[in-house]
């Protein structure tokens, strides 16, 4: 079976092909658009509505080079599987009555997609080895949440942020610190080549259940503020940088030290865009009694190959997305275990 999975949610347009087969599945080409960082970049964040214009522009475009970097007539194609949820309402919009569209004129079955369980799944498309059950901390720029992946469509919350991603921690820290949009990844690159501190922040939420980070955030912002005119120091910005990572890395680390000890799981995954950082990688990988588990650097953040992915396993249930059925800016993942047989149907239809 060939599964196209589009993915819109937030400000990736993304397409992928997936041969899933009794013995496992192949990725046959995948694409995501690079075009979208420049639009953001100038108003320093995701602007919905560019966002899902860029997405009607990218889409077409996307899928067409997708196939074409396959080799495959889009006949070939055994169902569709796009993202319906959660993100941005205009970006789903936009990904899902495109995938309406193909689905329609090509007479094949659409399935819908929480993006969550993409993420949550993302980790075994490169790690064979991860079986269930495990535990899954998914961090990216929109979503700070660690759920146990019981099995396939059985999905337990543990924590979840009240408040800002820890990508949004990240984002905003590195905007301070005077790096363009989305920050991250260039506040991480300061950190790590610093490689020590002589700045502190406070530890959070060590007591708390669920997550959060705006206290964190406050913090960075009122040391790098106290800092201000020593900021033109690379060597002090590398220092704030690396307190910052420290922080926010310890803050996720803890969590899952906790949940790791609360529910006995052997094995850990971390994944969404955050799952990227080296730090969080090296803290993650040296919890004593633990396999962890990592996506590739494609796989972290938002890509479609996950939604194909889950659309495959989806299809073989008898899922299928109906006509009526709206797009979800929210839509909670562990509600895809409301039924007892987990098959997870009851939440899509
Ligand atoms: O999963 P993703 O692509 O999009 C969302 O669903 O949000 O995640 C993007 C987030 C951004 O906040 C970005 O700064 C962060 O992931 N990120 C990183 C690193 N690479 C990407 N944060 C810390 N260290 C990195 N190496
Ligand atoms: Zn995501």
């Amino acid at each position: 079976m060939i599964v196209l999975g589009i993915e819109t949610s937030c400000d990736e347009s993304a397409a992928a092909l997936l041969h899933y087969h009794e013995s496992g599945w192949k990725i046959l080409a995948e694409e995501i658009s690079s075009s979208q960082t420049d639009i953001h970049k100038f108003y320093g964040g995701v602007v919905p509505e560019l966002a899902s214009r860029a997405h009607l522009a990218n889409l077409p475009l996307i899928v067409e080079a997708t196939l074409g970097a396959a080799g495959l007539p889009f006949g070939e194609i055994s169902a569709i599987a796009v993202t319906r949820g959660p993100g941005l309402l205009g970006c789903l919009l936009a990904g899902v009555h495109f995938a309406r569209g193909l689905a329609f004129a090509s007479g094949r079955p659409l399935i819908g997609i929480n993006h969550i369980e993409g993420h949550l799944l993302a980790p075994q498309l490169d790690n064979p080895r991860l079986k269930f059950p495990y535990l899954a901390l998914v961090v990216s720029g929109g979503h700070t949440e660690m759920q146990i992946v019981h099995d396939f469509a059985h999905y337990e919350l543990v924590a979840r942020t009240t408040d800002d991603a820890a990508g949004e921690a990240f984002d905003k820290s590195a905007r301070l610190l005077g790096l363009e949009y989305p920050g991250g990844a260039a506040l991480a690159r300061l950190a790590d080549a610093a490689g020590e501190s002589s700045f502190m922040l406070p530890r959070v939420m060590r007591h708390r259940e669920s997550f959060s980070f705006s206290g964190l955030k406050t913090a960075a912002a009122l040391l790098i503020e106290r800092n201000r005119e020593r900021l033109a120091d690379s060597r002090v910005r590398g220092e704030l940088a690396y307190a910052i990572q420290e922080a926010i890395v310890d803050a996720l680390v803890t969590k899952v030290e906790g949940a790791i000890s609360n529910t006995g799981l052997t094995r850990v995954a971390v994944t969404g865009g955050v799952s990227a950082n080296q730090a969080l990688r090296r803290r993650v990988s040296a919890i004593a009694g633990v396999e962890s588990f990592f996506p590739s650097a494609l796989h972290c953040t938002d890509n479609a190959a996950m939604i194909a992915y889950v659309g495959a396993l989806r299809f073989q249930t008898g899922e299928r997305l109906a006509n009526e059925s709206p797009v979800l800016s929210r839509w909670p993942v562990e509600s895809l275990s409301q039924l007892a047989d987990g098959s997870g149907r009851l939440a899509s239809i």
